[in-house]
C-alpha cells in the first residue's frame, strides 16, 4: 500500500516535472525567436524561392529580418499570410512584427507602432507598351487594377476612380498581360520586377499624382522593447549600407 502511494507520488511529480520543463521550453523558445509576419507575394521584398533565405522566403525583408535577429542573437521565423491579416495578427500577438515593403500610414499608426523607415518607394502605373496613359489623371476612364489593402488601393479610391482589387501582384499583372484591365497601380520597385518579368509592358510615373511612401517594420501598439531592438539593428544596416546591398542584389536585372 505505502509502495503504491509513494509509486504515485513518485508519478505524480513525474508529470509535474515533465509540464515544467515543458513550459521552461516552450518559453525560452518564444525569447529567441523573433517571429516576423508577410505577405510574400512583393517582390523584391518577399517571395517564395526554391532556394530562400529563410525557409522558402527571399529577399529584401527577409535578409533585413534576418539581420536584425543575428544582431539581437535570435532565430528569426517567418510567417507568410494575406497582407490585410497582418496588422491583425500582430494586434492577436500571433506575430512579433510586421516586415512587408508596409508603407507608414496615418491610418495603420493607429493601430501599431513603426520603427525607422528603412525604404522609400512611391505608387506608380504599370501599362502596355502604347498606352495612352501618360499620367494618373489619364486613368479616370480606363479599366484599373490594384491590390486588395495595397496603399496603391487607397490613392486610386482617393482620385475617385472605379477599380478593381486583386490579391496578389501577379493576378493583376496578368489581368493586364491579358487585356482584361488597361493599367495596375502599384508600389514602384514591384512594379519594376513584373516588367521585367513580362515582356511588353511599361512603368509610367506621375510624381504629383503619387507621393513618396515609407517603408517601415510594425510592432504592436506600446512594445517598445523589440521597437528599441529593430531601430538599433536598422538605423545600422542603413548607416553602413546594408540596406543599400540588400535593395541593389534583390533589385530587378540582378540573380535571384
Ligand atoms: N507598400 C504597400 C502598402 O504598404 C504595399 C505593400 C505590399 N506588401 C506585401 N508584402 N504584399 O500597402
Amino acid at each position: 500500500m505505502v509502495k503504491t502511494l509513494k509509486k504515485i507520488a513518485a508519478l505524480a511529480g513525474a508529470v509535474v516535472l515533465s509540464a515544467t520543463m515543458l513550459s521552461g521550453c516552450a518559453k525560452e523558445k518564444e525569447a529567441d525567436t523573433l517571429v516576423f509576419g508577410t505577405n510574400a507575394e512583393f517582390p523584391p521584398f518577399e517571395f517564395v524561392s526554391s532556394n530562400g533565405l529563410i525557409d522558402q522566403y527571399d529577399g529584401i525583408d527577409i535578409a533585413v529580418a534576418k539581420k536584425i535577429g543575428d544582431d539581437n542573437g535570435m532565430a528569426v521565423k517567418i510567417e507568410n499570410m494575406e497582407f490585410d491579416s497582418l496588422l491583425i495578427a500582430l494586434q492577436n500577438g500571433q506575430i512579433d512584427a510586421v516586415i512587408a515593403g508596409m508603407t507608414v500610414t496615418e491610418e495603420r499608426k493607429e493601430a501599431v507602432d513603426f520603427s525607422t523607415p528603412y525604404y522609400v518607394a512611391k505608387q506608380v502605373m504599370i501599362v502596355k507598351e502604347g498606352s495612352d496613359i501618360k499620367k494618373a489623371a489619364d486613368m479616370a476612364d480606363k479599366k484599373i487594377v490594384v491590390i486588395q489593402g495595397y496603399t496603391g488601393e487607397t490613392c486610386v479610391n482617393d482620385m475617385g476612380y472605379d477599380y478593381e482589387a486583386f490579391k496578389k501582384g501577379t493576378e493583376a499583372v496578368m489581368e493586364l498581360v491579358n487585356g482584361k484591365c488597361d493599367v495596375v497601380v502599384i508600389d514602384s520597385a514591384t512594379a519594376a520586377k513584373y516588367i521585367g518579368d513580362n515582356e511588353g509592358l511599361v512603368i509610367v510615373e506621375d510624381d504629383e499624382a503619387f507621393a513618396s511612401e515609407e517603408y517601415a517594420i510594425a510592432v504592436a501598439k506600446g512594445n517598445d522593447e523589440l521597437l528599441a531592438k529593430i531601430n538599433a539593428s536598422i538605423e545600422k544596416m542603413i548607416a553602413d549600407g546594408t540596406i543599400n546591398e540588400f535593395s541593389a542584389k534583390y533589385a530587378e536585372g540582378s540573380a535571384e
